[in-house]
C-alpha cells in the first residue's frame, strides 16, 4: 500500500513515532508545517479552533492509498495543524489512520483530556475514510508508581532506549491494524 506518514510534533516524541512508522510501513513521510508556528498561538488557536493554515505538503496526497497522521493532543484538543492539514485535504485523503503518542493515561480516555475526545473529532472530519485511530500514551512506559509521574510524563522524549514494553506491544498492534504483518524496527 502506497502511504505517506504525516505529522506534527512540538517535542520530538511524535516525530520520532513518525519516522519509525515510516520505517516500518515503507511509507514516505512530511511534517506539517503551520504558516505562524508559534507555540502559543497553536496552543491557543486549537483551543479556540482557528488558525493562520498550514503550508501545503510537497508530497501530492492525492497520491497515496494511505495517509498516517500523528500528533501530539493538547489540553485535550485535535490541535491546529492536524486539524487544518485534515480539513486543507480532505478531499484528497483516501484513507486515514491517526496515532497520537500523548500524555494522557488509557485511565482517562473519555476524559475531557482523554484520546477518545480526539478520535471523536477526527471522525467527525473524515468520515467513512477513517481506517482507525490509536494511542502511545506516555505512562505506559512511565507508570503511576513511578515517582512524580506527571512531570515525568510530560518531560520524557522517546528514544530508542525508552520505546519499550509495553509501548512495543501496542505499536506492534497498530501495524498489524494498519495491515504490516513484517516489523523491521521493533
Ligand atoms: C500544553 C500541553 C497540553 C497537553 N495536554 C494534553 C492533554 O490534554 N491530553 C494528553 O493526553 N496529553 C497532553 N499533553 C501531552 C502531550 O500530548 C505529550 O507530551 C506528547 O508526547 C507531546 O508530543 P510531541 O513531543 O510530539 O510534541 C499536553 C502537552 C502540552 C505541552
Amino acid at each position: 500500500m502506497n502511504t505517506l506518514v504525516v505529522y506534527y510534533s512540538h517535542t520530538g516524541n511524535n516525530a520520532y513515532l513518525a519516522r519509525k512508522l515510516a520505517t516500518d510501513l515503507q511509507a514516505d513521510i512530511e511534517p506539517i508545517r503551520p504558516r505562524l508556528n508559534v507555540f502559543g498561538f497553536l496552543l491557543i488557536s486549537s483551543w479556540l479552533g482557528i488558525s493562520f493554515g498550514v503550508r501545503k505538503l510537497k508530497h501530492v496526497v492525492g497520491n497515496y492509498d494511505l495517509i498516517v497522521l500523528t500528533g501530539p493532543i493538547w489540553t485535550g484538543q485535535l490541535i491546529s495543524p492536524l486539524r487544518c492539514f485534515l480539513k486543507q485535504n480532505k478531499k484528497s485523503i483516501r484513507q486515514l489512520f491517526f496515532i497520537t503518542n500523548c500524555g494522557g493515561s488509557d485511565a482517562i480516555r473519555d476524559d475531557k483530556f482523554g484520546y477518545n475526545k480526539v478520535f471523536a473529532k477526527v471522525h467527525a472530519l473524515l468520515g467513512a475514510r477513517v481506517k482507525g485511530c490509536a494511542e502511545l500514551p506516555i505512562p505506559l512506559i512511565v507508570p503511576e508508581e513511578h515517582p512524580e509521574q506527571g512531570v515525568t510524563v510530560m518531560k520524557t522524549r522517546l528514544s530508542d532506549i525508552n520505546f519499550k514494553s509495553p509501548m512495543t506491544e501496542r505499536y506492534q498492534q497498530i501495524l498489524s491494524d494498519i495491515g504490516v504483518r513484517s516489523m523491521t524496527s521493533v
